[in-house]
């Protein structure tokens, strides 16, 4: 494949090459036009058509959109679907059942692989053996699982008998799982005996037990249990079940559920302002037709030819819409990773391209600059060591990719020969919805360029007004689009509070970051969340579900945080911290800070760890009790205050708060 071609190397603009844009599904920005121009002359008619297009129906659907009941968009309703039948069964059918869906590769090396007939059989004798355990259409099923063909396959399982699941990450605490159990009223979970990441193991079953323990969770009737180690457990035989024993005489064939378009998917939480995550949920046939879509516009995928690699686990939206179902639907195969791109080194990634070929390679820029780190002290594990040439496209997402890491990324790993599509999206969106099409989109490091065919992005002030090209604002869609998410599980006013706040008229998504668009090129540059959410290592964390955490202790009485800039992990985590007692010094502070972090780990995660702990008599207020966060920002960054702080209650607080514990 010829070199991307450079342009104008000032401002660091790429082209896409002739043979990307003669062969790439959106071959060249006319055919990116006609698409949007399409979306903007018969909205409806256009998703009408990519939807019998794309999507296998039961029975097809005679009106696309509803409004009626508006921000509660219903897409496709009277269409019906099983999403596990567009992932498995239609690509046996169409002769494809002896290509490999997925390759597994064991955090110790090992690799197994498995085709789309195998996998179809695996979901069904698991689909069968949830039923046989009384779970229903409608059911919840948590899932708290390694990265792995099981996980994949339990959220396959529940798809196919309408039972609607909610993963949660395998690095979240007891506390945060069984707050998701109690929430989604699940029914059963799907766990497993422990994880495997970089050479160590993690218990998962004992977690669960450890959240089961606590009040609340009488919805759950069944702990079905993965055995990956085989070591001991405790196993309650009233409510446990080995996920094999359950299988194994289960029948290898099961009729999908066929649902309605609007039948719930999944429910995902994630952070939101407040202490209290959010159950983001999605629909079944908006949500596939998103994920089939942008497989094929901004992956350029080519299911017969390409090895696509998501490193996203599939406790997250990009494991749910790029491992466990956009590949799937296309029926591509991809590669699943159980453990962690350190392991046994830094060259991790690099080694599986290599081993596997893979052409498409989709990862988050936290690991490319903890992977630029670790080859600048050891060579051996630079990407210039491994055969990488079976690479053509690169993707970066959760983060803005900074254009240091995008250029190394783009030189070292893609040697100038791969687009890199930095793609803008969020738990909420379901799928890409700002992001380059690589036969079409010309690249600027740091952008990610253009909202796809159908998505009516805009930027607007803080009343709902478009701001000019140039000047920052709130991001926001227009219309509504398939695959958004379609309410706050169990709090629908939630839903239209944070999303279609009525300030800017109660009719557009606001997207919860801000961003510029480039007065000449129209290009979006997202500038950061505007609320109080942070993104660390690509995750989305909120300050008061970490305040809540702390304060929760019972040495502390006040916390505040906010995100520090980090060359790693973009943002990390500084919490400015009012004990019950005097602030401590030395020592002691150390150990409190010590204590706090694991008491944090506990509560959350390990992920919501505070990097920096800070001790104080007092927090800067303003004189009618504000939390001054804006000076808590200056001072994490270690930068000298310089504004007015006359109205602050309590000046000499600062003093104290300059020493990280
Ligand atoms: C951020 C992850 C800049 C953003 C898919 C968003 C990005 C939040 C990008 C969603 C990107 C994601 N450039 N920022 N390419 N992608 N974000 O729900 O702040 O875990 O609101 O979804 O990540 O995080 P979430």
């Amino acid at each position: 494949m010829a070199e991307i071609e450079l342009l104008k190397h000032e401002s660091r603009v790429f082209s896409p090459s002739t043979a990307w844009a003669q062969s790439a599904n959106i071959a060249g920005m006319d055919a990116y036009r006609a698409l949007c121009t399409r979306a903007q002359d018969d909205y409806t008619g256009f998703w009408a058509k990519l939807a019998r297009e794309n999507v296998s129906w039961q029975q097809s659907f005679s009106h696309v959109l509803d409004e009626s009941n508006a921000p509660f968009y219903r897409w496709f309703e009277d269409g019906t679907l099983n999403a596990s039948y567009n992932c498995l069964d239609r690509h046996i059918e169409n002769g494809h059942g002896e290509r490999v869906a997925i390759i597994f590769e064991a955090d110790d090396g090992n690799v197994r692989k498995v085709t789309y007939r195998q996998l179809h059989q695996t979901v069904c004798k698991l689909a069968n053996g949830l039923k046989s355990v009384g779970v229903k259409k409608g059911d919840r099923v948590i899932i708290y699982m390694p990265m792995g063909i099981q996980g994949v396959a339990a959220m396959q399982a529940c798809a196919r008998i309408g039972a609607i699941h909610s993963v949660v990450f395998g690095g979240f605490s007891a506390k945060s799982l069984h707050e998701r159990i109690v929430d989604t009223g699940a029914v059963a979970i799907i766990t497993a005996d422990e994880q495997i990441r970089g050479g160590k193991t993690l218990p998962l079953k004992a977690i669960v037990d450890e959240a089961l323990a606590l009040p609340g969770c009488d919805s759950v009737q069944q702990v079905i249990v993965h055995k990956r180690t085989g070591n001991a457990i405790s196993f309650n035989p009233k409510q446990d079940l080995w996920m094999e024993e359950l299988i194994t005489p289960q029948s290898k064939t099961c009729e999908p559920e066929w649902v309605s378009a609007e039948h719930p998917l999944f429910i995902l939480y994630t952070s939101g302002s407040t202490g209290k995550p959010k159950g983001v949920q999605h629909a079944c046939g908006g949500y596939l037709l998103w994920a089939m879509l942008t497989m094929q516009w901004t992956f350029d995928i080519q299911p017969a030819k390409d090895v696509f690699y998501c490193t996203a686990d599939i406790g997250w939206i990009t494991g749910h819409t790029y491992v466990a179902y956009g590949p799937l639907a296309m029926g591509a195969t991809q590669i699943i990773f159980e453990g962690v791109p350190t392991y046994p080194d830094a060259g991790r990634f690099w080694d599986i391209i290599q081993k596997h070929q893979v052409s498409i390679f989709y990862t988050a820029p936290t690991a490319i600059r903890a992977l630029i780190k670790a080859s600048a002290i050891n060579d051996q594990v630079h990407p210039k060591q491994y055969d990488l040439s079976s690479l053509r496209l690169l993707g970066s997402v959760g983060e803005p990719i900074n254009p240091e890491a995008w250029m190394w990324y783009y030189q070292q790993v893609g040697q100038q020969r791969c687009p890199i599509v930095d793609t803008f999206w969020q738990t909420e969106t379901g799928g890409h919805v700002i992001a380059p099409m690589p036969g079409a989109t010309s690249l600027v490091p740091g952008s990610c360029t253009l909202p796809l065919p159908g998505i009516m992005t805009a930027i607007v002030d803080e009343s709902g007004h478009p701001v000019p090209a140039g000047q920052g604002g709130l991001l926001v869609i227009k219309r509504p689009w398939p695959s958004m998410i379609r309410t706050i599980w169990g709090d629908p006013e939630r839903f239209k509070k944070s999303y279609f706040p009525a300030e800017l008229g109660g009719n557009v998504y606001l997207a919860g970051d801000g961003a510029i668009c480039d007065k000449d090129s129209g290009y979006y540059t997202i500038t950061g969340r505007i609320d109080d959410v942070l993104n660390v290592s690509g995750h989305r964390m909120g300050t008061m579900e970490i305040e809540s955490a702390l304060v929760a202790h019972p040495l502390v009485a006040e916390a505040a945080v906010v995100g520090k800039p980090d060359d790693v992990t973009g943002e990390a985590i500084c919490a400015f911290v009012v004990l019950k007692r005097n602030h401590p010094t030395g020592q002691e502070a150390t150990q409190i800070a010590v204590e706090l972090r694991n008491w944090v780990s506990k509560e959350i995660g390990p992920i919501a760890k505070p990097k920096e702990i800070r001790f104080g008599d007092n927090l800067p207020k303003t004189r009618s009790g504000k939390i001054m966060r804006r000076l808590l920002r200056i001072l994490s960054r270690g930068e000298q205050i310089t504004q007015d702080i006359s109205t602050l209650e309590n000046p000499a607080i600062l003093e104290q708060l300059k020493q990280v514990a």
